[in-house]
């Protein structure tokens, strides 16, 4: 039994994720697969597989982080109940040296992985952060014991860029063809 299974990238300009889309329904209604869902599924993909199928994905993982905070479209999943996936939560490393995060890092006496995952927690996205080291990815467990308050959940929403993307954009993204 597979947990959870992805589609990796709509790529739309193949015109075939709604066929792969009922592709993973199949083996999930017949119990081979616990949850399906998506990645890199913008509204509009997401529209178009809910509404040619009925199915709604369990989870879309997306790039989000304080750069790139996608509040456009966690709305929707919201009403949809889709849980959001963050992928490169710690922005593929590049936030852990921003000088805003820091400050709130130092505040609480944690490291700025630490700050960075707490707050994707508190605003209900799942993380799962990277790493290679062992006491790293132990200290980016350890998140339970502080919360971000209201002044650093406002500063950090004060760091969302439209153009904060790192990764390709899933409305152009055509590189695996
Ligand atoms: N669905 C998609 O299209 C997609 C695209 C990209 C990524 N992802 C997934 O997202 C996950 C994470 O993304 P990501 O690797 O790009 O970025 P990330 O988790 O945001 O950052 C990883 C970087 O942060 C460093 N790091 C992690 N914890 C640290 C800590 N406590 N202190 C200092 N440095 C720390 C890592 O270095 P070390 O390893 O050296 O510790 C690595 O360089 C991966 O599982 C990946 O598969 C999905």
């Amino acid at each position: 039994m597979i947990d959870l299974f992805l589609i990796h990238w709509p790529v739309p300009s193949q015109g075939k994720y709604v066929e792969a889309w009922k592709t993973l329904i199949e083996p999930r209604n017949g119990g081979r697969i616990r949850s399906i869902g998506v990645s890199n599924f913008n509204q509009d993909h997401l529209e178009r597989i809910i509404g040619e199928t009925g199915v709604m994905p369990s989870v879309n993982q997306i790039e989000l982080h304080p750069r790139f905070q996608q509040r456009h479209i966690r709305e929707f999943h919201g009403t949809h109940n889709i849980r959001i996936e963050s992928w490169s939560p710690l922005g593929s490393g590049r936030l852990l040296s921003d000088p805003t995060l820091e400050k709130i890092a130092g505040k609480h006496r944690k490291s700025v992985a630490q700050v960075i995952i707490r707050w994707h927690l508190q605003e209900g996205l799942i993380v799962i952060p990277k790493s290679i080291h062992q006491n790293r990815i132990a200290a980016n467990f350890d998140v339970f014991d502080f919360e971000l308050d209201a002044e650093d959940l406002k500063t950090v929403r004060g760091m969302d860029s439209s153009d904060g993307r790192t990764g390709p954009n899933p409305t152009t993204a055509a590189f695996l063809f």
